[in-house]
């Protein structure tokens, strides 16, 4: 289990699923609509730890969002704790 932090509410979460599915699980339904990395509007900032999306690419940020420090949980994995800004619904 891992630590997932997000507006000021920690969740321990299986490493094992995206931080969509983790959230979801937590009873939190996010932002989302193509669930694949391609819309974009599920993206959240990352501001602690980090992520790996297992090979996929997350085409729903450009270059400048990637470098704000966006992420697209529907195909996220943390590695480790991390923590994302703030809670959108
Ligand atoms: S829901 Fe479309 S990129 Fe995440």
């Amino acid at each position: 289990m891992v630590t997932l932090t997000i507006a000021q509410q920690a969740f321990e979460i299986e490493p094992d699923k995206t931080l969509y599915e983790a959230l979801l699980g937590q009873g939190l339904a996010l932002r989302k609509a193509c669930i694949n990395g391609a819309c974009g509007v599920c993206r959240y900032r990352l501001v602690a730890g980090h992520i790996d999306y297992r090979g996929r690419t997350p085409y729903g940020l450009d270059e400048a969002a990637r470098r704000e420090g966006f992420i697209l949980p529907c195909i996220a994995y943390p590695i480790g704790d991390v923590g994302l800004s703030e809670l959108r619904r």
